[in-house]
């Protein structure tokens, strides 16, 4: 059967096999090759952030009037209605009358499907809590196809806090159809979430935990590297215990060896786990990954709004 997102959902990378993933990948390659302009025109998308943003929120409203849609929306909870006590399940019912999608990011797990549950146009998730973030996921295998030049069989390390860190567990999920072997180095109190391993390991992936990089760094082809989240801890004292505790620099990659071709991705934002002078190495792609956000959020938008075939 074709492959249609018209009028889906996004909720959850696991929603989509293999072949629907690489049919977004090549509707974005086609979204920088060919001008879209206006196919959008006329329709609107609400905008829903809960939780702070600069790159999803600003990527997808870029990228909706650059199709020649329009934005409505909030960039913090405090001036929608749920300030005033309003669910978030009546809010999204009243708002679905204003737009044709909803792209929604929220600090509760489960929020999107939620939301999708109550209404009748699509909702995209933009990131709920520390569960997924599939669009992201879209846009790292972008950007990996670009960089790599393939999907297929890659070695992987994922890097700092696998825990809470929802762009992980999305794209350790999405690699699993490509082959990828994968390395979750982190400290002991931010592994991976015990079900996303078991899952992977259901899938047959071939997946090791480490602590450090120190004797595999020459073994990856691709960093995944990401922020320790200090606003996802309950208690201070265990994030004081790992804060600072990865610090990837050219130097500090050299002396463990790494690959000449190695890939460093990172969803951004960073605070310290990156140092600034890697980010003019060829080994840097993560600004480059964060611009893939435009004709990945384009190829989203107008599939899922039956814009394109
Ligand atoms: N990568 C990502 O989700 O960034 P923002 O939090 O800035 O949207």
């Amino acid at each position: 059967m074709a492959v249609s997102f018209k009028q889906r959902d996004i909720i959850s990378i696991r929603h989509f096999n293999k072949e629907e993933l690489l049919y977004i990948l090549d509707l974005a390659k086609r979204m920088e090759q060919v001008d879209h302009t206006n196919i959008l025109k006329g329709k609107v998308l609400a905008s829903l952030f809960f939780e702070p943003s600069t790159r999803t929120r600003l990527s997808f409203e870029s990228a909706m009037k650059r199709l020649g849609g329009v934005v409505i929306g909030f960039a913090e909870s405090g001036v929608s209605s749920v300030s005033k006590g309003e669910s978030l399940s009546d809010s999204v019912k009243i708002i679905e009358g204003y737009c044709d999608i909803i792209v929604l990011r929220h600090y509760l797990e489960g929020s999107a499907q939620l939301a999708a549950d109550v209404v009748d146009v699509p909702v995209i998730n933009a990131g709920d809590g520390s569960n997924q973030h599939p669009t992201q996921t879209f846009l790292d295998l972008y950007t990996i196809q670009k960089t790599k030049g393939t999907l297929e069989g890659l070695t992987v390390g994922f890097l700092g806090d696998l825990k809470y860190g929802r762009t992980v567990h999305s794209l350790a999920y999405a690699l699993s159809y490509f082959g990828a072997e994968m390395f979750f180095i982190s400290p002991p109190s931010l592994r991976m979430p015990r079900d996303c391993m078991d899952e992977l390991k259901d899938r047959k992936v071939r997946c090791h935990e480490n602590e450090s990089l120190l004797g595999i760094s020459k073994k990856l082809d691709v960093i995944y590297c990401t922020r320790i989240q200090k606003e996802r801890f309950a208690d201070p004292v265990e994030f004081e215990k790992v804060r600072g505790v990865y610090r990837l620099s050219k130097s500090m990659l050299e002396e463990i060896g790494i690959k000449d071709d190695l890939k460093i991705l990172h969803p951004l934002p960073r605070v310290d786990e990156m140092d600034g002078s890697l980010d003019k190495t060829d080994f840097a792609v993560y600004f480059h990954q964060a611009r893939n956000g435009i004709p990945v959020r384009k190829a989203l938008l107008a599939a899922v709004l039956g814009a394109v075939e």
